[in-house]
């Protein structure tokens, strides 16, 4: 049991010297050409992506490069790239093929990729090959060289490729972020994966689990909070096993209970937990701490053992069924998510008629429902599979109509409560014109006099739908 290595000073001091030196290039193009030189970074893909990009955005715009969406105007195009799914692949890489256009009317335009996808070497190698307009492709390990990397690209004596890194897996901590102007942060506290689910490409992708210390997290807290931001998410792929790789005896929950301390009028939230991991120690600091949202995102899966079981996700059924049944009785307010996996190689009916009774009997809030992918290098891509795609989508397609009439119960039994909300943009409904959060991650529309942005107020529900609940304000509770 050994701390992560973190990446030593000197070595962060370097990419800002590089930083620096693009900096320098980029004020004299803004001088010549009137206008500061301009970036995209686009994200494919999760919360740990969306976090990783705006370092990516940090650096750019340390390096002078004003941030856009429009590639057509760009001088860096940077996509930062998912492999947990094919759809997200191809979803990528069909946009990188559109960029080639962009490349001929404006040669002198880096494209760089960089994420999960580019990290697997068949993936660079096809890159290498058959996306000639690339002019960087760096893997996860890569990311915090990634001055160093766009000099060398900018430089253009060849093509950059870098998915080289210890699958240990390091820390880099000191380099810049930008982040979102809304009232929500992503606050990363680990990395990486040590549970190799059979169908899963993450751990080869991002390494193995690695804790930023307990110091580091709360100093980026306590930074948010001053800035202003009030709903801040504590991101890792399996946020349970925190610190274990620290050795300073504490875990996940201790977290919680430390980060609570720092006063402000903010929420946490956390992703991602594991049934496996996840305990009444953790339901007990989450009831415990004003701080902490009652949210639980705690991805199952299969409701099938022999189906977990073969994707080596270390539990039941039934325990999970005790874990959600604890975390009730300690949270009766609750709101709750999961992922699912339909057509696992292997999935019978009755395994998926016990996923189906699960997703019934539980009563989820919200789920996200996947088709299984095969991910090539994964244990679950060389299992035997019988059933057909027809029936794998005949399968998915039940599971929504299940969980649509679950939800539509979960949201009509909201109808006249009142509410802690947090307001964090707009609406389409011109009656209802702001966009706001419950406490639980539901989705409100609401209107009443003076609300704003960053506000946290009280509301009480006049009607509901599917995907959205309606309110009005009672009482402001505070103006940012
Ligand atoms: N196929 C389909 N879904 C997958 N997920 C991870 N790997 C795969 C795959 N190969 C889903 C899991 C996970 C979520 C982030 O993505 O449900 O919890
Ligand atoms: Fe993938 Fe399993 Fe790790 Fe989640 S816990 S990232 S599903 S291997």
């Amino acid at each position: 049991m050994c701390a992560a290595k973190l990446v030593p000073e000197a070595s962060i001091r370097q990419q800002y010297e590089y930083i620096d030196l693009i900096a320098a290039q980029n004020r004299e193009k803004a001088r010549l050409s009137g206008r500061n030189p301009r970036a995209v970074a686009h994200t494919f893909g999760c919360q740990q992506n969306f976090a990783d990009t705006e370092r990516i955005a940090g650096m750019l715009s340390e390096m002078g490069y004003d941030i856009t969406d429009d590639v057509n105007d760009a001088d860096v195009i940077l996509y930062n790239t998912c492999a947990v799914r094919e759809h997200a692949e191809s979803r990528a890489l069909g946009n990188v093929g559109a960029l080639t256009h962009v490349k001929k009317a404006r040669p002198e335009t880096v494209i760089a990729l960089c994420g999960c996808m580019v990290q697997q070497e068949q993936i660079a190698e096809k890159i290498k090959k058959s996306y000639p307009h690339v002019d960087l492709v760096f893997g996860t390990h890569a990311l915090w060289r990634f001055p160093e990397l766009l000099f060398r690209a900018l430089s253009r004596e060849k093509r950059v490729f870098d998915i080289s890194g210890d699958a240990a897996g390091e820390i880099a901590e000191g380099l810049p972020v930008l982040r979102g102007t809304g009232a929500h942060a992503w606050l990363s506290i680990m990395y990486g994966c040590n549970n190799f689910c059979t169908y899963c490409i993450v751990p080869y992708v991002r390494g193995r689990e690695r804790s930023r210390s307990p110091e580091v997290i709360e100093a980026e807290l306590r930074e948010l909070v001053a800035a202003g931001y009030k709903d801040i998410t504590l991101l890792g792929q399996n946020v349970n096993s925190y610190g274990r790789d620290l050795g300073l005896g504490m875990d996940f929950s201790d977290l919680l209970r430390r980060l609570d301390q720092v006063p402000g009028d903010y929420l946490l939230r956390f992703m991602t937990s594991h049934p496996k991991d996840a305990s009444p120690r953790l339901f007990d600091a989450m009831a415990e701490c004003g701080h902490v949202a009652k949210q639980l995102h705690l991805p199952f899966q299969s409701g099938s053992d022999t189906i977990l079981q073969r994707m080596n996700r270390g539990y039941t059924a039934g325990h999970y069924r005790e874990l959600i049944a604890y975390a009730r009785n300690k949270m009766p307010e609750l709101t709750l998510s999961s992922d699912i996996i339909v057509g696992f190689p292997g999935e019978t009916e009755a395994d998926f008629q016990q996923t189906l009774s699960l997703v019934r009997e539980v009563g989820f809030d919200m789920l996200y429902t996947f088709l299984y992918s095969k991910r090539s290098g994964t244990p679950a891509a060389e299992y035997p599979d019988s059933a057909g795609k027809e029936e794998k989508q005949d399968r998915f397609n039940r599971l929504l109509k299940a969980q649509d009439e679950t939800v539509e119960h979960r949201q009509a039994a909201y109808l006249g409560k009142r509410l802690r909300i947090l307001v964090d943009g707009t609406a389409k409904s011109p009656d209802y014109p702001f966009a706001a959060r419950t406490e639980g991650g539901l989705l409100v529309c609401c209107k009443g006099p003076g609300l704003q942005l960053g506000d946290f107020a009280e509301v009480e529900i006049d009607k509901t739908t599917l995907r959205c609940l309606f309110a009005h304000t009672i009482i402001q509770h505070e103006t940012s």
